[in-house]
């Protein structure tokens, strides 16, 4: 209420339900997310965090509709590795992703998988790659736009085997992997959170996983280094509230995104999935906001390299 000191809104704080806006599609690897944590967090705050799907725009829509939002903590963002990239890819987003926001914490970093259609014909990573040289922009390639976690890594593929692929972007890979079951695209590169029950059930073709080791429940699958062609990245996502947020508010959320990720049946679920809560000396908003600017320089000269950017 206008007049309230920043101190008594924290003690009222939460009063009412809060959204939490995920930037894709519902269904999808950054929607499961979102819901596993918000469940846990409705508990610890005595209010229900209720997800709000706003895709489009590899994320960039969804974020900068929070980015305009009122600072009272009722209106929050989750958020992946696209905070970091989409500050390089867009040429003109109406918000900077590094600095309209108080980053409240980290959640997790899910490894991608390389994923064809069942009838796909390459039947290894390293036959893939050969396939994509020799089929080029035959290949048609899902992916939830520019900015998203899996044009990312469809970006660093394409660049290491030196050929474009036909990509077809969808508000989410959530639908980009209903397609890719179906068969009407080829390939995708998404989430654990979002491929492992399509592998595990045998509806897509599973090729490689993106980070230095194998991911412990997809345990045959091999890294894209045993396969020949180096494609490391994982998805890490954040909250955010809107920039002036007050810290104390900030904090209240942060205990309990923290609790969330103590609760072993968040634990267990993402375990299930593929990945695991951030370890809990990086939870701070502070480990937060820095290591959210180290990624936007860290990808800034890769994405140039590439020379792939949006309006
Ligand atoms: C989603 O939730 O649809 C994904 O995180 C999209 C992506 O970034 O690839």
């Amino acid at each position: 209420a206008v007049g309230l000191s920043s101190a008594a809104g924290a003690q009222t704080y939460p009063s009412r339900p809060i959204t939490m806006v995920v930037p894709f599609t519902a269904g999808g690897p950054t929607d499961t997310v979102a819901r596993l944590i918000a469940e846990s967090m409705s508990r610890t705050l005595g209010q229900q965090v209720l997800v709000e799907n706003v895709g489009g725009a590899g994320g960039t829509r969804g974020a900068g509709q929070v980015a305009k939002a009122a600072p009272d903590g009722y209106t929050l963002l989750l958020h992946h590795i696209g905070q970091a990239t989409s500050a390089t890819l867009y040429r003109k987003l109406p918000y900077k992703p590094g600095s309209d926001f108080e980053e409240v914490g980290l959640v997790t970093a899910v490894p991608m998988t390389i994923i064809g259609k069942t009838g796909f014909e390459p039947k290894t990573y390293k036959e893939l790659v050969d396939y994509v040289k020799a089929n080029k922009d035959k290949v048609t390639y899902g992916n939830a736009g520019v900015g998203s976690a899996s044009h990312l890594c469809g970006m660093l593929f394409m660049s290491k085997v030196g050929t474009p692929m036909t990509t077809v972007p969808y508000p989410g890979t959530g639908p980009a992997m209903n397609d890719l079951v179906g068969g009407q695209i080829d390939l995708l590169c998404d989430q654990t959170t979002n491929t492992t029950g399509q592998i595990k059930g045998g509806k897509v073709k599973p090729y490689a996983v993106t980070t230095k080791d194998r991911v412990k429940s997809l345990p045959d699958i091999p890294t894209t280094t045993e396969g020949g062609l180096p494609v490391e990245v994982a998805v890490w996502h954040g909250i955010y509230a809107p920039k002036g947020t007050p810290k104390d508010v900030v904090e209240k959320i942060n205990k309990a995104l923290d609790a969330a990720l103590d609760d072993p049946k968040v634990i267990a679920r993402m375990a299930d999935l593929g990945t695991e809560p951030e370890p809990k000396d990086r939870r701070s908003p502070a480990v937060h906001e820095k290591f959210l600017q180290d990624q936007i320089a860290q990808w800034k000269p890769i994405i140039e390299s590439a020379g792939v950017f949006a309006d």
